[in-house]
């Protein structure tokens, strides 16, 4: 059970789904997204879409309130948020305030594909790396730590790199944390693009069709041990003070995804490129599932568009295997072609009825 009060344009909400697939409709402009995105709030802690708190709280209020049972684990908790325009965010979590935010984190999770998501297949390798590690975040406690400690270290040494005047021994001083921070991160990564690939290449295959393979490959700057990072960064180390800035390490890595052996950034269709973040999000799901022993919730913001009628049916029979809970927002719920386990909700105007 969702409740929502004062959030985006969403009209005060008891929102009911059904246990597996949801499918919320409506018009441009109804409100469809902004229920998806107050779950996900509950989830992410914040905005899908990158919305600062006074975007989320409705325009005729102080507050927004999101308030929600989840089920599914070994025992149901209870999320409660509430958004102030000056005061700080409140949350609770079974009635108490949250010791931090990983425990919140470990209670619920989603796995979330809106349009935006394309930029992992048609965008630079930020977002790529972005999306391996949010995953690693969620299935390794300390991952997210060696990250910051890499990052922090990384963001010290580009900024003596641009002072003229730095000593080169103190810009040297954080090549030993980034080597050692930076393999931990690399073969984080590697070990985890070994066990997408296949689910990845899998999904693929199921929804676009066998005759078009996908290719999915880790492609470090340098290869992620000590020694390695070490000597990248000694023989650049010229090089990094004349350009300002440390070229080598993990912060270069990329997930490349080939389609008939060319990358699938430049050389893929609109539909190809939507098959492959979907791969790329089943093999998320499943993974996560097989990691944390329970299926995350599965948020789909307009996801049909661009698929033809026989790629979306055999997107929703790959969905339908994974089991868990599935929101998903279309402007044409005759796209979506799932006959069993399905509840409809109709979205006007921020007011949803079942
Ligand atoms: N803070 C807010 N307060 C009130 N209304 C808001 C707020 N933020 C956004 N809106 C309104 O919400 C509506 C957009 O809702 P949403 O993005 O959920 O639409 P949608 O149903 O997903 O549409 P589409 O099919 O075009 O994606 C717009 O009309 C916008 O003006
Ligand atoms: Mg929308």
């Amino acid at each position: 059970m969702l409740r929502a009060r004062g959030f985006r344009n969403l009209a005060p909400l008891a929102f009911e789904p059904g246990p597996h697939f949801n499918v919320i409709h409506g018009d441009n402009g109804a409100g469809k997204s902004n229920l998806l995105e107050a779950i996900h709030y509950l989830g992410a802690l914040k905005s899908f879409r990158g919305a600062k708190r006074d975007d989320l709280i409705g325009l005729d209020s102080d507050t927004a309130l999101l308030d929600a049972t989840i089920s599914g684990g070994a025992a149901p908790h209870k999320l409660r948020v509430e958004l102030g325009r000056s005061e700080r965010r409140r949350l609770q979590l079974d009635q108490k305030r949250p010791r931090s935010s990983s425990i919140w984190h470990q209670t619920v999770q989603m796995v979330l594909f809106h349009p935006g998501d394309l930029m992992l297949a048609v965008g630079g390798p930020d977002r790529r790396r972005a999306f391996l590690d949010r995953m690693l975040e969620q299935i390794d406690p300390i991952y997210g730590s060696t990250l910051a400690t890499y990052e922090k270290a990384l963001r010290s040494r580009n900024r003596l790199l641009k002072e003229p005047s730095a000593e080169r021994r103190s810009v040297r001083a954080y090549d030993a944390i980034l080597s050692k921070a930076g393999a931990v991160v690399g073969k984080a990564r590697a070990r985890l693009i070994d066990d997408l690939e296949p689910r990845v290449t899998r999904a693929f295959a199921e929804v676009f069709g066998g005759d078009t393979p996908l290719g999915v490959r880790y492609l470090p700057r340098v290869e992620p041990t000590e020694e390695a990072i070490t000597q990248a960064l000694e023989s650049s180390f010229e090089k990094d003070c004349a350009r300002g800035f440390t070229a080598d390490g993990p912060h270069g890595d990329d997930l490349e995804l080939r389609l008939h052996d060319v990358g699938a950034r430049h050389h893929g269709s609109q539909g190809q490129h939507r098959t492959i973040v979907l791969a790329l999000k089943t093999a998320e799901l499943d993974l996560l599932t097989e990691r944390t022993g329970r299926v995350p919730i599965l948020l789909l913001d307009d996801v049909s568009s661009e698929l033809d009628r026989s790629r979306n049916r055999r997107f929703f029979e790959v969905l339908s295997h994974a089991g868990g809970q599935v929101f998903l927002t279309t402007t044409h719920p005759e796209f979506i072609l799932l006959e069993n386990d399905r509840v409809d909700f109709q979205v006007d105007d921020g007011c949803v009825t079942r």
